[in-house]
């Protein structure tokens, strides 16, 4: 696995070499991330268990003497070159690089020019934050080439800022805080009231974890995102009305619980699954200590139910994955992965049955909506690396 991370440094090193003729300053690598649980909670100070994926974006970055950004994306064979505090929004990807760029530089007195080559083999659009990976190793690399140390609650802080000023999506703190904070052999428990985070080593070697891509992505998906994000904005302040003290939803414990039923049924169903989420996600931690494998398999497809039935962030195909897999004994559970609306499930399947699992719910789905849908299996891996003093292999 790591492999797969080196190779990628290299080639992205000697791609940079032949645009530029002469090797960067500092790379840096970024994972790609999933989450065990604790889906829609992160923008309402809840609880979430995301971890980094051995799929990785790189960056490479010097400084140069000529006044312009030229930024040349490999996977998309394209380049632009601007000012650096001139955003280009031409395409969405500047929007992306350019905010991560001047997120970076905001407190130096900086007026020259940088050169950076962009290399991933995170697949795009998969729901496995490509985009999150590309502010971190931005952002990352920069600080890294101008000696800024920055604790990693002000990182994630910035590339959230990319995504909410510069490219206009109000997403919570969880991608970054997974490429960023995952540990190899472990996964991590993340409060969103304070980011602290709580680390929990895992025995995942008679269990595979494995992605099945429903290739649906809804062109509404985005509104729909901040449609939640208002739901509970607009719930909570009607909860405060009530009872002041409420800090976050997860002060609503079961003697409090008669004030959920204050709220309009939609907004009490919203609330009802974040409430049940943050509760999963401890119980997930307990499952994850004792190996409990049918039980975590349990939690997902609790969630599932949650996230369909009072989140409603599903949709019929994903639905259909996850209840034909229930078919399967070997399938210990799954539920709908990251925004919603399409995208992704994450399974657990009993360690050997990956290739038959993959096959089996590939062939029904083929079946059913005529289309043939993607695997992924995955590793957990550490987070973003960031290397300088870089020379010829
Ligand atoms: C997207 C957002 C995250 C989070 C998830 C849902 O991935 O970027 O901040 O809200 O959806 O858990």
């Amino acid at each position: 696995m790591e492999n797969n991370k080196e190779i990628l440094i290299e080639r992205t090193k000697n791609i940079f070499f032949r645009r530029y003729n002469h090797y960067p300053d500092v790379i840096s690598v970024s994972p790609g991330r999933v989450n065990i649980i604790g889906e829609h909670v992160d923008y309402t100070k809840g609880l979430s268990m995301p971890v980094a994926i051995d799929k990785y974006l790189c960056v490479a970055i010097s400084k140069n003497n000529k006044n312009t950004i030229d930024v040349y994306s490999e996977n998309l064979k394209e380049s632009y070159t601007s000012k650096l505090h001139k955003i280009s929004n031409h395409k969405i990807w500047h929007k992306y690089v350019q905010g991560s760029i001047l997120e970076s530089v905001k407190d130096l007195d900086y007026n020259g020019g940088l050169e950076l080559v962009i290399n991933s083999n995170i697949p795009m659009g998969k729901g496995i934050s490509s985009s999150a990976a590309l502010e971190l190793s931005i952002v990352c690399s920069t600080l890294k080439l101008f000696n800024v140390h920055l604790k990693d609650e002000e990182i994630i802080n910035r590339c959230q800022r990319v995504d909410h000023n510069y490219v206009g999506i109000k997403s919570g703190k969880l991608d970054q805080s997974a490429c960023l904070l995952s540990k190899n052999k472990s996964v991590f428990i993340i409060d969103f009231a304070d980011l602290s985070i709580d680390y929990i080593p895992i025995n995942f070697e008679k269990v595979s974890w494995v992605l099945i891509d429903s290739g649906i992505r809804r062109e509404l998906a985005t509104s729909k995102y901040h449609r939640r994000v208002e739901q509970c904005e607009e719930a909570f302040k009607i909860l405060l009305k009530e009872n002041k003290n409420l800090e976050n939803f997860r002060d609503i414990d079961e003697s409090k619980y008669f004030l959920i039923d204050l709220l309009p049924s939609k907004l009490k169903r919203r609330v009802t699954h974040i409430i049940s989420e943050n509760k999963r996600v401890l119980s997930m931690k307990n499952a994850i200590k004792n190996n409990q494998f049918s039980e975590i398999g349990n939690i997902l497809c609790k969630s599932h139910e949650s996230l369909r039935d009072n989140y409603e962030v599903s949709c019929e195909e994903i639905d259909f994955l996850v209840d034909s897999s229930r078919e399967l004994e070997y399938w210990y559970g799954g539920r709908i992965m990251g925004g919603g609306f399409g995208g992704s499930t994450i399974n657990l399947i009993k360690e050997g049955a990956e290739e038959v699992y993959i096959e089996l719910i590939s062939e029904m789905y083929e079946k059913k909506f005529n289309v043939r849908c993607e695997s992924m299996r995955i590793t957990f891996v550490d987070g973003v690396k960031t290397i300088d003093n870089i020379r010829a292999n």
